[in-house]
């Protein structure tokens, strides 16, 4: 639980205290009388990235703390579960109803985080551990890649139902205007990902952006995040340990530059974020997402059933990262929680097997910059008509 391989990877302890800080200093210090914090120096070990609330542990040491020890983050927990509890005692108020509803939401992205962290922490111990079994996933589905085409017209894009959650970087319902286009009705595979891999897609630079062909050449990538070639065959990690690859679920733990590129050598390319919640409106409503075979937009291409944890992805968009025309920052400290990243980050639309089910919507806009691929990202192909 304290283990740091890279930057980008948190502790699992780090997750549980720097999620518990969250309720803590956002709302128990402002809203709870006479609330007095469990340790003073928490705000300094669990504060992530926001500025107005002071100095804090660089996010590359966070690996470092082995103390407080994970006993104590857990009463840690307890202590805010309780204050917050009795928070709700005193009556609810608006004023930080939001705020709850905001930490329960940054708690879902942390436990999507948790599992990602924790694969990749497994994925590259060298005796390559499982997390969990997988039941054998049905294979009975039909994997014809089709194209779903939209009209050429002017659409809403953005979180326009006041009565539901959403980030502030959804916010703005605003008008677009798209030529015509279709998209794939499901994530490209693994098969079809090796295809590109045997016609040496990784060694031909006219298939890659020049920060792209530099990112290959540099950390010399073959192919995505896990994957390994043994024997002729190629395997990777997917947390019940070191498996064949199977070449009809989605490819996952590509970067965006891997997903422009097959895009590239397949003669497409990747939709815009606002064609991606054009089609996934028109194509996979509510009621029948579900089904994901309606179009595989929220939900995997093969289910497990159980915890999914191979196969969905989020999806790559050939959208940069940027406020949308009407987005306002917040004041204060929670103005920090999307508004600052809105720069050299790629947008990516959908959910992955490791999000919280009622975590997806059409219009949520998670980013990432372009050379990451620890977390379950796919690729969806588009292309005009
Ligand atoms: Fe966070």
């Amino acid at each position: 639980m304290c283990v740091q391989p890279i930057v980008d990877v948190s502790p699992t302890k780090w997750h549980l205290a720097h999620t518990t800080w969250f309720f803590e200093n956002f709302i128990l210090v402002n809203f709870l009388k006479g609330y007095k914090v469990f340790d003073k120096d928490y705000c300094y070990l669990f504060n992530s990235y926001y500025n107005s609330v002071g100095d804090r542990v660089m996010r590359f040491n966070r690996g470092n703390m082995t103390r407080p020890s994970i006993e104590k983050v857990f009463d840690y927990r307890r202590y805010v579960n309780h204050h917050i509890n009795n928070l709700f005692e005193y009556g609810e108020q608006p004023e930080w109803l939001s705020l709850v509803e905001l930490g329960i939401n940054h708690e879902q992205q942390h436990q999507e985080l948790l599992i990602t962290d924790i694969k990749y922490i497994l994925g590259n111990n060298p005796l390559f551990p499982a997390f969990h079994e997988f039941k054998n996933i049905n294979s009975n589905i039909d994997l014809r890649l089709n194209f779903l085409p939209v009209s050429e017209g002017v659409y809403s894009i953005g979180h326009s139902d006041e009565n539901a959650f959403c980030f502030d970087n959804e916010k703005g319902d605003h008008k677009v205007f798209l030529h015509g286009f279709q998209v794939s009705n499901r994530l490209i595979t693994n098969g079809e990902y090796i295809e590109f891999i045997n016609e040496n897609g990784y060694g031909d630079f006219r298939h890659w952006l020049a920060d792209g062909w530099d990112w290959v050449n540099e950390n010399k990538v073959t192919a995505p995040l896990y994957w390994k070639f043994v024997e002729g065959e190629w395997f990777t990690y997917d947390l019940s340990g070191f498996i064949k690859i199977n070449p009809d679920e989605p490819v996952t733990h590509t970067s965006f530059y891997e997903a422009d590129a097959f895009a590239r050598w397949r003669g497409k390319r990747l939709p815009t974020e606002f064609e991606w919640e054009v089609a996934s409106n028109q194509y996979c409503q509510k009621e029948v997402a579900d089904n994901f075979l309606d179009a595989g937009f929220l939900k995997p291409l093969r289910s497990s059933g159980e915890i999914q944890l191979t196969g969905e992805a989020w999806q790559w968009t050939n959208s940069a990262y940027l406020p949308y025309p009407f987005y306002k920052m917040a004041k204060g400290a929670i103005g920090e929680y999307n508004g600052k990243f809105m720069v050299n980050q790629m947008v990516l639309r959908g959910g992955s097997c490791a999000t919280p089910k009622n975590h997806y919507r059409n219009t949520y806009r998670n980013f990432f910059q372009p050379d990451k691929r620890w977390q379950f990202t796919g690729i969806r192909l588009a292309e005009h008509i």
